[in-house]
């Protein structure tokens, strides 16, 4: 098959296209074959970041696919060959073929095409997770999700408001952040241009959902409401912030994140049930869509990252590959 590799870390140029075997899946998985992977951050993160594993040369990249499945390893019960699905993967998504445990694979939702489809797992497993499991989001209750535009924020956006609460967002150009209305937000702030504490000192916010760290983290703990809840997914404005702890104690508030790549497939797995359960009706009546910015062909993935660290984007950007 042809699959992408990060030959060494670096720039998008380390990202080379080879011939490799098809992975043969093991029990409990299926071997879809891909009709297209979303990119998301964390790609850009493997290729470039020493932090990050992945330094052998023969890893690659890609953590959500959609496609049909090829065949089954033994064990598997739901699915069969020819199912159309999208699927959460641990590496591995840049390619024409990819094993997955088939706890991790969630039907393609009526109406949407396969392409489409893999606009999806990553971005709504980690909202689900952080802002509505970990958040415990309340209809009516605020949400303040940085990052608007980004594929987490535009999910974000439309899963909150689809269960019935207010979301205030922050962006880096006015486009962005009109963009980020019409999607749904009530009030999106130019972070570059302008302060979001001052915009959303009157009303404060429940949960944050926040891939910022840095100087935003003092801004946020400001910002929290009694009971309010911070959920940290990355930190792009820098690792360490400066926390006032009385605030912590006089508004009882939880700061906490999670990272999502490393969990087990058990946990994957469950989560991906609770998806179908909560989400995926939302899917299904166009309440949450995937919003994708543009399509590259599987040989051009060094120049779809290299667009993703432009910021060039709004929401999701994917890779065309069967
Ligand atoms: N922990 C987890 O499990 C998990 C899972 C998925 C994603 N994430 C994280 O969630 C974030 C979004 O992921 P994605 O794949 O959707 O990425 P993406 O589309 O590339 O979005 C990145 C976002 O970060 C914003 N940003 C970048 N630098 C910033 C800065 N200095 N100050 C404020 N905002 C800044 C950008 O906003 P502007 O362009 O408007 O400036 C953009 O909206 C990433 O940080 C990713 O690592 C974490």
């Amino acid at each position: 098959m042809k699959a992408i590799l990060i030959t060494r870390k670096g720039g998008p140029e380390v990202l080379e296209m080879h011939q490799l075997p098809a992975p043969v899946p093991a029990a409990g998985e299926v071997l879809i074959r891909v009709a297209a992977a979303g990119l998301n951050r964390s790609d850009v993160y493997s290729r470039s970041s020493a932090v990050y594993g992945g330094a052998s040369g023969l890893d690659i990249p890609g953590l959500e696919v959609s496609g049909h499945i090829e065949a089954c390893g033994p064990e598997v019960v739901r699915w069969k060959k020819g199912d159309a699905v999208c699927a959460l993967v641990t590496g591995g998504g840049y390619a024409e073929y990819v094993a997955v445990p088939e706890g991790q694979c969630l039907p393609v939702p009526n109406g949407m095409s396969l392409v489409e489809a893999a606009a999806l797992p990553e971005t709504i497993f980690t909202v689900w997770l952080n802002v509505f499991r970990t958040g415990k989001l309340q209809p009516g209750e605020r949400l303040l999700v940085h990052g608007g535009t980004s594929g987490i924020g535009v999910t974000a956006i439309q899963m909150a408001k689809a269960l019935g609460s207010p979301v205030y967002t922050t962006a880096g150009t006015d486009e962005k952040c009109r963009w980020c209305e019409s999607l749904g937000a009530k009030k999106a702030v130019n972070y570059k241009t302008a302060d979001f504490e001052e915009a959303f000192k009157e009303i404060g916010m429940d949960v944050i959902l926040d891939m910022t760290g840095g100087d935003f983290t003092e801004k946020n703990i400001r910002l929290l409401r009694t009971d309010g809840r911070m959920i940290f997914i990355n930190s792009m404005r820098g690792r360490k912030g400066v926390i006032d702890i009385s605030e912590i104690m006089s508004k009882r508030l939880v700061v906490t994140g999670s990272m999502l790549k490393p969990r087990d497939t058990a946990f994957k797995t469950q989560l991906a049930a609770e998806v179908e359960k909560f989400v995926w009706p939302l899917v299904a009546n166009g309440a949450v869509k995937p919003i994708i910015y543009t399509t590259f062909p599987l040989k051009q993935a060094g120049e779809a990252q290299q667009l993703m660290e432009s910021g060039g984007h709004i929401g999701k950007i994917l890779l065309q590959v069967n």
